[in-house]
C-alpha cells in the first residue's frame, strides 16, 4: 500500500523529465499498444526507469509510458498495463492512475480486449463501456480499501456515473464520422480476476447478471480514476465470443484474442485519435 508522497514523487520525477503536460491519459489494452507509436514529439519512459513506478516483468509487453501529441493533443499512453492476474496487488495495478492525476490529467481513456457475452455482438465489435460489474470488488479486492487520503477523493465515492456520458456521446459521434458505427456497441463490462477464461456455467451466470462483455482488467483503474475525479471513457474490443453451450467445440484462447486485435488495430487507432482531438 502506497502513501500520497509515493505517487507525488513519481509524478514530480516525470514532470521534471518532460515538458509535456498531458490532459488525457490512455491505457492501452492487450494488442492495442500501437496507439502509443502514433504519438508525435514522443518521449518514452520504460516503467523500470521511473522512480516508484511498478516494474514490469512480462516479456513481449512493452511496459513504458509514452508522452506525446495525438492529433495535436498532449497525451500520455501506458503501453502495457499491470494486471491483477500477474500477481500485482490491486494497489499496484492502479498506481499509474493516481500518478496521472498528479500530472494534471483530467480524462482517462481505457481500452481492453474482452469476451463477448451479449449474443448480438460480433467478434471485432467495439463496445463503449456504459457501466461495469466489479466482481473482484464483490470479493473484497477493491483498490480503495484501506485508509482514505482525502487529497485523492472521498471515502465513499459514487460509481453510478463512472463512465462519462458526454465522452460517450462524443465517441458515438466520432464513430459515425470515422465509419465505425456499424461495429460500435455499448454495454456492461464485467471484470473477473483471471487468468483462467470462464467456464460455461460462469459465462451463463455473467449473462444472467446483465454483463455484455467480460475481461480481466480496467475496472480497478476506473474505480481509482473516478475517486480522484477523472472523466473516464472505456472501450472494449470484442475479441472472441464466450462459450455458453456444452455442445460447442470452440475454446477461448489468447491467440484468437491477439488475432482480432490485429484485425481491428487500425480502426481502433483512427477512432481513438479522432476522439482525442475532440476532447
Ligand atoms: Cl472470453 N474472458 C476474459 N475473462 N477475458 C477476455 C476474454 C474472455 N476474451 C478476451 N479477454
Amino acid at each position: 500500500i502506497y502513501r500520497y508522497e509515493d505517487y507525488r514523487e513519481t509524478a514530480d520525477w516525470l514532470l521534471n523529465h518532460t515538458e509535456h503536460r498531458p490532459k488525457v491519459a490512455i491505457i492501452c489494452g492487450s494488442g492495442l499498444g500501437g496507439l502509443a507509436d502514433l504519438l508525435e514529439d514522443k518521449i518514452v519512459f520504460p516503467y523500470n526507469d521511473i522512480p516508484g513506478f511498478p516494474t514490469s516483468t512480462v516479456p513481449g509487453h512493452a511496459g513504458q509510458l509514452v508522452f506525446g501529441k495525438l492529433q495535436g493533443r498532449q497525451c500520455v499512453c501506458m503501453q502495457g498495463r499491470f494486471h491483477f492476474y500477474e500477481g500485482y496487488n490491486i494497489y499496484t495495478v492502479t498506481y499509474p492512475v493516481r500518478v496521472f492525476f498528479l500530472l494534471g490529467v483530467e480524462t482517462l481513456i481505457v481500452t481492453n480486449a474482452a469476451g463477448g457475452l451479449n449474443p448480438s455482438f460480433n467478434v471485432g465489435d467495439m463496445m463503449l463501456i456504459r457501466d461495469h460489474i466489479n466482481m473482484p470488488g464483490f470479493a473484497g479486492q477493491n483498490p480503495l480499501c484501506g485508509h482514505n487520503d482525502d487529497r485523492f477523493g472521498v471515502r465513499f465515492p459514487c460509481m453510478s456515473d463512472a463512465y462519462d456520458r458526454e465522452l460517450s456521446a462524443l465517441a458515438k459521434e466520432t464513430a459515425e464520422e470515422q465509419g465505425c458505427s456499424t461495429f460500435l456497441q455499448q454495454g456492461v463490462y464485467c471484470m473477473l480476476a483471471g487468468p483462467t477464461f470462464e467456464t460455461i456455467a460462469e459465462c451463463r451466470v455473467l449473462q444472467l447478471l446483465g454483463a455484455d462483455a467480460v475481461g480481466m482488467s480496467t475496472v480497478p483503474e476506473v474505480v481509482v480514476a473516478r475517486h480522484c475525479g477523472l472523466r473516464v471513457l472505456g472501450l472494449s474490443l470484442i475479441t472472441n465470443k464466450v462459450v455458453t453451450d456444452y455442445a460447442s467445440e470452440e475454446r477461448a484462447n489468447h491467440e484468437e484474442v491477439l488475432e482480432t486485435t490485429r484485425l481491428r488495430t487500425q480502426d481502433l487507432q483512427r477512432f481513438i485519435s479522432h476522439l482525442v482531438a475532440k476532447i
